[in-house]
């Protein structure tokens, strides 16, 4: 190009003009085979890298497009061996598995942090007109220069001596729960949600039981079963800041956000939910055997992953937990690992992005996170309308965990047809898909009490 721009055009011969002509023609050719040469390697790296052409532009919902893809099996290890009974599953395959979720999507604890001091902040035997005791329990963590306190609301049924107990996060804070005025409001940094009178990212008495329709307290107390509490932004604020919450207290010197393989927020999380655990085992009015840990949408997660880790939870629930919960990442349908790490990037580890619109090349999927909780009741919940959390994909899970639970005798899903919507089965691995929206309703909360009798209390 350089050459010819140079040349004086005037004072060439009609010879010369062809060859000039020649020479742009040339020019034009050997430019145009460098690009198809380069986007031709840009697209071969791009596909080495990332392993599909083009990622997705809107979340897909029709069923036909879901890719085809090859599931992992539960019962092969990474380097091909088949595991042919339980011991095998809890000796080999089972640390392999824990390992690589712990590594690559939610990243692990780096550091051990004991409770430094509980504390019972307020007690009275006399809630919900005298069936109930209600007891707001701080859990103290110190380390360095760092403190971290969450509290724990619990209701126990007072008829009874030492109670199961149901143990989820909310996600606005223990006084939206119930109407109870004597619940204290958090101080931690909350999300907004101006329609529950949530602003400012702090809560007031505006939002005093705002989140009841979520939470059936008398129905719970009066089947036998207490319940606990804690706001999850107390143990970590939801929001993309690695600077509070409880990761600071594992960074070594100048570090500031975890490394690529170490604790995301729903690790965190899962982290405060064993926290509760090791209090309930030092609470005598708690039947620390009978700790159901149970969770909505993105606490939904969080309870699965802390089901799959703390072996003490004896029964985990999943409600609409979605992508990176209950639904098999590699369907691709609705809201997939590219849409979650960019939307929340502080939720998993920083690994789990290298499987961005690349779930091809992930070696695990979630029916092996079910599976991690084997053979401990499960129970996988869909709602019809909730189609960004791929209702079947959570039903998949269930499904495709099922035979780690038969390696135990244990019964999961029977068929890959889905039930209808409003009849569950309430096998070790449970499943149900309800009419409605994501959220929890009266239904789910029904079938949780009625499953769980049938698999803890066996009745
Ligand atoms: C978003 C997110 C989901 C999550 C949900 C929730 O919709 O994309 O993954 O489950 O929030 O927690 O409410």
């Amino acid at each position: 190009m350089d050459i010819i721009s140079n040349i004086n055009f005037e004072n060439l011969s009609e010879n010369s003009t062809f060859r000039i002509r020649k020479a742009k023609l040339y020019d034009a050719y050997i430019m145009t085979t460098r690009f198809i040469i380069l986007t031709l390697a840009v697209l071969a790296i791009w596909i080495t890298i990332f392993g599909q052409i083009v990622p997705q532009k809107d979340p897909n919902y029709d069923e036909n497009n879901v890719p085809k893809f090859d599931l992992p099996d539960p019962l092969t290890t990474f380097s091909g061996k088949k595991i042919k009974n339980s011991s095998e599953w809890i000796e080999e395959r089972r640390p392999e598995l824990l390992t690589f979720f712990s590594e690559n999507v939610y990243g692990k604890v780096p550091c051990k942090i004991p409770i430094y001091q509980w504390k019972v902040v307020e007690q009275s035997g006399n809630a919900l007109d005298g069936k109930a005791c209600r007891k707001q329990v701080d859990l103290i963590f110190k380390k360095d220069n760092h403190t971290l306190r969450f509290n724990i609301l619990m209701y126990l049924p007072n008829e009874a001596e030492k109670v199961p107990v149901f143990l989820g996060y909310n996600f606005y804070g223990n006084h939206t729960i119930t109407n109870d005025t004597n619940i204290l409001i958090s101080d931690a940094w909350t999300r907004n949600d101006k329609s529950l009178g949530i602003d400012n990212h702090r809560l007031t008495e505006d939002s005093r039981g705002v989140r009841a329709n979520r939470w059936p307290v008398e129905k719970i107390i009066d089947s036998g079963y207490g319940l606990a509490t804690i706001f999850y932004c107390e143990v970590d604020p939801d929001r993309d800041d690695f600077s509070d919450g409880i990761h600071p207290f594992c960074y070594i010197e100048g570090q500031q956000c975890p490394a690529s393989d170490e604790w995301g927020s729903i690790s965190a999380w899962a982290w405060g939910l064993s926290r509760a655990m090791d209090y309930f085992e030092q609470d005598k009015d708690v039947d620390a055997s009978k700790v159901i840990v149970f969770g909505h949408s993105r606490l939904g997660k969080t309870a699965l992953w802390a089901g799959a880790q703390d072996e003490r939870f004896s029964a985990v629930i999943s409600n609409n937990s979605g992508c990176g919960g209950a639904a098999l990442s590699k369907r691709r349908f609705g809201e997939t690992i590219a849409r979650i790490n960019a939307a929340f990037p502080h939720w998993f580890c920083k690994n789990f992005r290298k499987y961005n619109d690349n779930e091809v090349a992930l070696p695990v999927d979630q029916h092996e996170l079910i599976a991690l909780i084997a053979p401990r009741p499960v129970y996988v919940a869909s709602a019809e309308k909730d189609l960004w959390a791929d209702p079947r994909g959570e039903f998949l899970t269930a499904y495709f965990a099922t035979p780690v639970y038969e390696l135990f005798g244990k019964d999961g899903i029977p068929t890959q047809e889905m039930p209808p919507v409003n009849q569950p089965i309430h096998n070790t691995v449970a499943y149900h898909i309800r009419t409605g929206e994501h959220d929890v309703t009266d239904f789910d909360w029904e079938q949780y009490i009625k499953w769980a009798d049938k698999q803890l209390l066996k009745k």
